[in-house]
């Protein structure tokens, strides 16, 4: 895939207009992604997985893998110690890749923002890279992730630094008055792709549900 083509299905993305033009997309990106991020020097699977191994002891289960795409930490996590983790993602094509990686214990398609297939504190711990940024998925998305993660559990975020400053802080505050979860770690910013020319900074929380 040439260079032009890479920029216009990154910008597509950060353009797409509904759900299901963000999921046409990836589609359409997915025997590709892997190639184009590691050129991209894509940082998130590095640091949000560094951030659950600070968080979430060893071995804690299920996990789920929240915006999995093609598996990128999937593959990683299994090396971390967590063996049994699921995929859930809105592009069948992205699922498709990932599931021939064989690294999770089950693929899910479904859309963050909308009720999601489990049943409330399911998972131990969930971890989302690249999901919550222009174009994708906003503060909507926090609300049935914070249902299904049991107390005590764990949350890891990558969040855009245009949404943190315009709705997802305040949100975060409002979760934390509320008893809901409380923000434990804050990379501040940073950025995603430092080989994508125009990339904004983005940064990774972990939320602790209460
Ligand atoms: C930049 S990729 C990140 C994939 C993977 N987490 C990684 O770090 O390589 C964004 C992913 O979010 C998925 N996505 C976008 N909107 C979504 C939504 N509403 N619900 C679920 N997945 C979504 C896309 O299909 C895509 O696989």
């Amino acid at each position: 895939m040439s260079a032009e083509d890479k920029t216009s299905r990154l910008g597509a993305v950060y353009q797409a207009g509904s759900s299901e033009d963000v999921a046409r997309v990836y589609d359409a990106w997915a025997e590709n992604y892997d190639q184009d991020m590691s050129l991209a020097g894509y940082r998130h699977p590095a640091i949000s997985l560094a951030l659950l191994c600070r968080h979430v002891p060893k071995g804690a289960g299920p996990l789920l893998d929240a915006g999995a795409g093609t598996g990128l930490i999937g593959e990683w996590l299994a090396i971390a110690g967590f063996n049994h983790v699921e995929a859930l993602d809105i592009s069948a094509g992205m699922l498709a890749v990932a599931g021939r990686k064989g690294i999770y214990q089950a693929l899910h398609q479904a859309a963050l923002g909308t009720r999601l297939p489990f049943a409330d504190n399911q998972v131990a711990a969930i971890i989302s890279a690249g999901v919550f940024t222009s174009g994708h998925v906003g503060v909507e998305g926090l609300d049935d992730l914070l249902r299904i993660c049991a107390p005590g559990g764990t949350i890891i975020l990558t969040v855009k630094d245009v949404l943190w400053q315009s709705g997802f802080s305040a949100r975060i505050k409002e979760l934390e008055a509320a008893g809901v979860c409380a923000l434990i770690d804050d990379t501040g910013p940073y950025v995603s792709m430092p080989g994508e020319e125009g990339t904004t900074p983005s940064r990774c929380i972990a939320l602790r549900v209460h």
